[in-house]
């Protein structure tokens, strides 16, 4: 009978009443205690690693416009910044350098007086095996034309690249580095710069491969922040194309059997997908960079009152770790440890 009691109490209604439902997965929500016993998944601290942009000289701390809440610090202002972060909880970082100078061949970056390995050295003078240092292996930066490589014409040529590129990994082993990353995407580089590692005796220095490296729309802020956009073209013929999930398979049995140590998605956010097949198929750690536009996004949305900055924070390394990153770089690593949005 459709009485007006019925649609004022609903749990009271036939259906609601009904015993034929065995399966009620609200059961495992009802309460906090309860959601927290059962999470599938947890991200902890411990699995973030924060990046820092290095400058030249001393005594500078510059605001990045489209990366709110990161600076770009010479070494003596990243001492106590890194500092600071270890303090509550925050145990690696990924280091760029802004060089004090560019030209065609990016001879700056094998400068081992560079901003790099300076800090490499400061770093780990200070801290030693309580911060893993990290460093981005590129041209980029360093170049003139703001290309990951050298160019003949407009053309990006690789195997001379992947030459300097191994040099350089070679200065940041020296300075110190625990892992040196290339994040170039030239062929066989890894190969070579494993050679090249272990003539020079930096056997124990490890390759992060950014193994499924995509062209993305999502670099934006931080090409601003590394000053290391193209001057004419794209990237498009040595990043990976956004439509490819297979291929990024291809890269990463190349990026193992060349000998990486570990493994890299970038882009994070918009490629789960691939995250979620290098969990499967890797056999080293799986790395996601959550990249500076995914950061931007957030940032913005939450300055814009659109968002709750820690709940959306949270909820974006937890699905990149959730896919099966083992490892994040990000940018709200620091911030996520002095506001203890995680445990350690
Ligand atoms: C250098 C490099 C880039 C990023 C990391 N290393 C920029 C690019 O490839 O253009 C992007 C990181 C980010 O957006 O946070 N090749």
């Amino acid at each position: 009978m459709n009485s007006i009691l019925d649609t004022q109490r609903p749990r009271e209604s036939k259906i609601a009443l009904s015993s034929d439902m065995p399966h009620r997965p609200r059961r495992l929500r009802r309460n906090a205690n309860l959601r927290a016993m059962v999470a599938e998944s947890q991200l902890h601290l411990h699995q973030l690693v924060q990046g820092h942009f290095v400058l030249p000289g001393t005594g500078q701390a510059q605001e990045i416009t489209s990366l709110p809440g990161i600076q770009r610090y010479s070494v003596d202002r990243l001492l106590p910044a890194v500092e600071a972060d270890r303090k509550v909880g925050v145990r690696a970082v990924m280091l760029f350098g802004l060089p004090q100078e560019k030209d065609a061949s990016g001879t700056s970056s094998q400068d081992p007086d560079g901003p790099i390995p300076q800090a490499v050295r400061a770093l780990k003078a200070e801290f030693g095996d309580e911060l893993s240092v990290m460093t981005d292996v590129c041209l980029c930066p360093y170049t003139d034309h703001g290309h990951c490589g050298f160019l003949e014409g407009e053309e990006i040529l690789n195997d001379i690249s992947v030459a300097a590129l191994a040099e350089m990994a070679v200065v940041h082993a020296e300075a110190g580095a625990d892992f040196v990353c290339p994040s170039d995407m030239m062929d066989g580089r890894i190969g070579k710069i494993r050679t090249h590692l272990d003539r020079k005796g930096q056997s124990q220095t490890g390759i992060l491969a950014y193994t499924a490296k995509y062209a993305s729309a999502f670099y934006g802020p931080f090409r601003e922040a590394a000053d290391s956009a193209p001057s004419f073209g794209d990237r498009k013929t040595y990043q990976m194309d956004w439509r490819n999930r297979r291929e990024a398979s291809r890269e990463l049995a190349l990026d193992l059997e060349e000998g990486a140590d570990m493994v890299m998605v970038k882009p994070a956010l918009a490629y789960l997908d691939v995250i979620s097949d290098f969990a499967d198929q890797s056999s080293v750690p799986v790395v996601a960079y959550n990249v500076s536009g995914e950061y931007a996004l957030v940032k913005m949305a939450a300055a814009q009152g659109l968002a709750d900055e820690q709940a959306m924070t949270l909820e974006t390394l937890g699905a990149i770790h959730r896919a099966g990153a083992d490892l994040i770089i990000t940018y709200h690593a620091s911030e996520a440890a002095h506001k203890q949005w995680l445990p350690q």
